[in-house]
Parts: structure tokens; C-alpha cells; sequence
């Protein structure tokens, strides 16, 4: 954290003069609450002397109050007063405000009577000071609102309500899984409505529905079957969401050298289609599925300030896609880029072409496992924790994460091959291991400070527990046959043949978003790319 900012964009500059009058209005709370019970005990028949009264509130206003009060400025600070709360809608605003006035109150009397170990404070004072600071806490705010609107003349006040209406209404509309069922998106569309929220999804089934079959009817669960190239049906996906999480594309770089055309519509001219069409719709939120696979082969740990060098075509339309979406940034557009480690797990849609989920089917079928080189380093991370990752940057204010590239993974899983193979060895007993070399040199260690700083994301599931999952649906036939091509997107691919755009006019409209590709910057990144950096 920068000595400058507090968090997100929010500078001490700023946040100071805040504090200060949040620390004079609880002054000025306590001291009506003292005088109006001062007031009324003097008033009643067996009334306490005015003058010992003054004289007793007088001096724990001094000796105890004023400096126990500075508790109140750092429990703000906690409950995100001054950076967090400014994203809020009105009413989370209302919420935010008067539970934080109110822990800090009852903190505050709490520890007043550890220190004092007295009572000073009548149960009628603590009552009266309690709702006083609530009262002027909230009121000041929603004052100095009426204030700007009355100045400004044309309805600020009106505005913020309305824009807290937008907020609350897109919080409720549904969330656009585009490519969600996915490997990643049949479990993240299933975590998104069991914690509550609504889920659009939107996929063409390059391979089936099986994944995402059980959902359809839910209540909260709408499916929109369409091809992210075709514009009508992306038109009418978007209309109505309150988000966008994009993972549709043609994933891994066999699987993209397979069918380069539709690799480029479909990974990066379709995203820059989704982009406009989620710009003309006003959805802010965009979350896209990026790799840790842009950073190509370096012996440096990367973060997201590192250079991109993707040495996959498949790496190069995430970058590219990447590039679009920081371009398109603006007020009312706050994409999010989630680049994932390589991802590993059972799931709804099993894929046996990644290398962990690939290497213990091969240990527990075969009894061999094969490992090209095996000093390469790769990040990895389990399918269930990336969708948390999804949920969690979904979750958090558009002011933190809004503009934003999160390396999506955790430093206890950065591994080289043969360490991975060597976990397998020990989880399936008895498997022999083969090395050999071969020119594939991408190697790279990443680190995944940032998220776990900003966002506190950890991941839960280590190397272990997702490969003994593996066996397991391995070994109780959950599982047959691992080399079926519908868990290899490859080579389902080559048995499908060409994944071309089905109507002309498709074709026409990818040319265009894929043309204007070749007016950017050359596309390999030898700088890292730029968004709003905190340090
Ligand atoms: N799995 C990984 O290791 C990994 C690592 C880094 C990044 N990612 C990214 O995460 C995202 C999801 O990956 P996954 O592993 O779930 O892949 P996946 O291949 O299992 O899922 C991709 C989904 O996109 C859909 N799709 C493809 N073309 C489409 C089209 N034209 N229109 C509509 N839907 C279409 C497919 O039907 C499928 O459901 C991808 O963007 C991928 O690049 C994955």
C-alpha cells in the first residue's frame, strides 16, 4: 500500500478531512447526549445539581471521552467509509453507515468501561449516544447530498437515487456466463446460483449440454443457446444482465492450431463484438477469462506489470483480447481481466488435455507417465477455486477491481512438471515416470500477490486433493474411457471438423472486428499492459 492512497483510488489527501469531521460529529453526538440528560435529570422533582452534574460529565468528557474517541475514525476506516463506501448504492450506503456507527459506538462504550472501570455513562447517555451518532453520521451525508443538489440545481441528489436504482437493478439482473458450460463455467454457473444470483447462460454446446443439463428449468437459471459470432443472438444475451463473465472460446493451443480461423473469431473478434454490445447495453461489469499463458517462457516471476511474450497463437488472442478490452475502458465500462494459472479438477465437463488431469489418468489407467523436460514451472489451480476467483472479483466494488488484471491462482501452486509428477507418483503407487526432452520450453512462475492483497483470494483445493478426486472418478468408473475426444478439445475439434461461422454474414461481421487487429500496435507485448496501478 502506497503511503498516498488508503485503498483503490482513495488518496489521505482526500480521506483526511473526512475523518476529521466524522471524529467532530461524534464529538458533537456525545455532547448533546451528555447535556440532554443533564438537562432532564436537573428537571425531575428529585433533580441532581446542575452545577455536580456539569462538573462530573465535564470531567469524563475530558479526562475519558476525548481520547478513547479516536477509536471511532479507525472503525470507519474499517467499514470502508472513506474509499468503499463511495461505490456504494444508496441504500448499502445507509447500511454500511449505520452499522459501522453503530460497532463503533458499542465498541467504544465497551471499552470505556474496561478503562474507566466505572460507570460513568448512564444507560440513558449510552442510549441517547449511540442513536446520535448514528443519526449524525447518516444525516450529515445525506445533508451534504441535498446540499450539492441544491447548488448544483439539477437534481444531484435525484441522480445519486436514480444511479442506486440502476445499481440495485443490476445487482439483481442476471449474471452472462458466456461459453459456461463449459471445464470452468458448468461449475461456476452452479456456484453463482448457489449463492443466490441469477445466471443467464449462453453457450453454442461445441460440446454438448451434459454439463449444464441438470440446471435448465431451475428457477434463477436462463439459457440462451446461440454462437458468440452470431450479433443477434449476443444482442439478445445481453439485453437485461447486470454483468458479463466471458469464457467462451476455443482453449488450449492445440486445439486453436486446429482451427486458427475460428480461434481468432471466436477468442478475440467475438470478444470485441461482446464488448461493444455490452457498452450500447450499459453493463459495467465484464469479467474475460485470460491465461497466465501471455507471459510465455521467462525465468522471472511474473506479475501483472510484466511484459506479455505468448508464444502460442492461442496466448496471442488473449493478449489481443486483453488489449481490446483496456481500450474500450471508460467511466461506464470497468472490465476485469482474470488471468488463470492452468487449471486442474474434476468437473461437469471433464478435460483430460490438461496436463494434471491428463497425467493421473495416465498414471491410474496406464501405470506410466510421460514428462517433457520437466524443470518448467507452471502455476496452477483447481477448476472450483478458479470460479471463486470469478465470484470473488465479481463481488467486489467496481472501484477496486473496475480497469483491473488479476493473476488468478496462489504461489503454493506454482510447481515444475516433475514435481507434479512426483505428487501423482505418490497419490497412485506404483506409477513409473519417463523423461524426455523435447523443445517446449514455456516456463513460467507467477505471483498472485495482488489478488490475494486486494481481494484476500486464497485458493483451498491443493495439487493433492483435486488428483485424488481424479482417481477417484477414475477408479469408480466415473470415468471410462479418458481418451473419449469429448474430454479432448483438439481432438473433438478434428472429429468435427471446421468450427466456421454458420451464416455468411457472421463471417462478414468477425472479418470486421478481426481486421481492425491489424491497425493496433504490433501484437506481441514486449511492455507490460496498462492499466490503473496500485502499488
Ligand atoms: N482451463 C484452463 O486451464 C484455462 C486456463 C486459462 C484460461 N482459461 C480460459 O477460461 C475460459 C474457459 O475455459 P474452459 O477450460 O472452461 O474451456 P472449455 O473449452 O471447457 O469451455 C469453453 C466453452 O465455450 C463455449 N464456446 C466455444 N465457442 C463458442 C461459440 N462460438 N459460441 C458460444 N460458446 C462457445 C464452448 O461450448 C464451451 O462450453 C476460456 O476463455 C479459457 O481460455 C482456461
Amino acid at each position: 500500500m502506497s503511503i498516498t492512497r488508503i485503498f483503490g483510488e482513495t488518496t489521505w489527501r482526500q480521506a483526511i478531512p473526512r475523518i476529521f469531521a466524522d471524529l467532530v460529529l461524534v464529538h458533537v453526538a456525545a455532547l448533546t447526549s451528555l447535556a440532554a440528560v443533564a438537562i432532564w435529570q436537573s428537571l425531575t422533582p428529585s433533580g441532581a445539581d446542575p452545577l455536580r452534574l456539569y462538573a462530573a460529565f465535564r470531567r469524563f468528557y475530558l479526562e475519558s471521552f476525548l481520547p478513547q474517541s479516536a477509536l471511532f475514525p479507525m472503525v470507519f476506516l474499517l467499514f470502508g467509509f472513506y474509499h468503499r463506501y463511495r461505490t456504494y448504492t444508496l441504500a448499502n450506503k445507509l447500511i454500511v453507515l449505520s452499522k459501522g456507527a453503530t460497532v463503533a459506538t458499542l465498541l467504544y462504550l465497551f471499552l470505556s468501561f474496561l478503562v474507566d472501570r466505572s460507570d460513568h455513562l448512564s444507560r440513558s447517555v449510552s442510549l441517547a449516544f449511540v442513536l446520535l451518532v448514528n443519526v449524525f453520521t447518516v444525516g450529515a451525508r445525506l445533508l451534504k447530498m441535498l446540499m450539492r443538489d441544491a447548488q448544483a440545481g439539477y437534481g444531484a441528489f435525484t441522480k445519486t437515487v436514480e444511479a442506486a436504482v440502476v445499481h440495485d437493478a443490476q445487482d439483481k439482473a442476471p449474471v452472462l456466463v458466456v461459453g459456461g458450460a463449459g471445464y470452468i463455467g458448468s461449475i461456476l454457473c452452479r456456484k453463482l446460483l448457489a449463492q443466490g444470483k441469477r445466471v443467464r447462460l449462453f453457450d453454442s454446446f461445441v460440446y454438448g449440454d451434459a454439463a449444464v443439463r441438470e440446471l435448465f428449468g431451475q428457477p434463477r437459471f436462463e439459457l440462451r443457446i446461440g454462437d458468440c459470432r452470431n450479433i443477434q443472438s449476443v444482442v439478445a444475451a445481453v439485453s437485461g444482465a447486470g454483468s458479463i463473465i466471458d469464457l467462451a472460446a476455443i482453449v488450449g493451443d492445440p486445439a486453436c492450431e486446429q482451427d486458427r480461423a475460428a480461434a481468432l473469431e471466436i477468442n478475440y473478434a467475438a470478444t470485441r463484438m461482446l464488448i461493444e454490445i455490452a457498452k450500447g447495453h450499459g453493463v459495467e461489469r465484464f469479467l474475460f477469462a485470460s491465461s497466465c499463458s501471455v507471459y510465455g517462457e521467462t525465468e522471472e516471476l511474473c506479475d501483472e506489470r510484466s511484459c506479455l511474450r505468448p508464444i502460442s497463437f492461442y496466448a496471442q488472442t488473449k493478449v489481443d483480447s486483453e488489449k481490446a478490452l483496456l481500450q474500450a475502458k471508460d467511466g461506464r465500462f470497468r472490465p476485469t481481466i482474470l488471468r488463470l494459472a492452468t487449471v486442474f479438477g474434476a468437473s461437469y465437463r471433464p478435460r483430460f488435455d490438461l496436463v494434471v488431469n491428463l497425467l493421473t489418468a495416465k498414471a491410474v489407467r496406464e501405470g506410466v507417465i510421460t514428462i517433457y523436460n520437466g524443470e518448467q514451472w507452471r502455476p496452477f489451480i483447481h477448476v472450483a477455486d478458479v470460479a471463486e476467483g470469478f465470484v470473488k472479483v465479481l463481488k467486489a466494488p467496481l472501484d477496486v477491481v473496475g480497469g483491473q488484471i488479476y493473476n488468478v491462482g496462489d504461489s503454493r501452486l506454482n510447481y515444475t512438471l516433475s514435481q507434479v509428477a512426483a505428487v501423482i507418483q505418490k497419490l497412485v503407487p506404483g506409477t513409473k515416470i519417463e523423461q524426455i526432452e523435447n523443445p517446449d520450453r514455456r516456463n513460467y512462475r507467477v505471483s498472485f500477490e495482488k489478488i490475494r492483497r486486494e481481494l484476500n483470494f486464497v485458493c483451498s483445493m491443493t495439487l493433492e486433493q483435486g488428483i485424488e478426486d481424479l482417481r477417484q472418478a477414475m477408479v469408480s468408473g466415473q470415468i471410462a474411457d479418458y481418451n473419449d475426444p469429448r474430454y479432448h478439445n483438439q481432438r473433438y475439434l478434428k472429429a468435427a471438423g471446421r468450427l466456421a461461422s454458420q451464416q455468411e454474414v457472421d463471417a462478414q461481421v468477425m472479418a470486421a472486428f478481426s481486421a481492425a487487429l491489424t491497425n493496433q500496435q504490433a501484437l506481441v507485448s514486449d511492455t507490460p499492459l496498462e492499466f490503473p496501478v496500485r502499488t
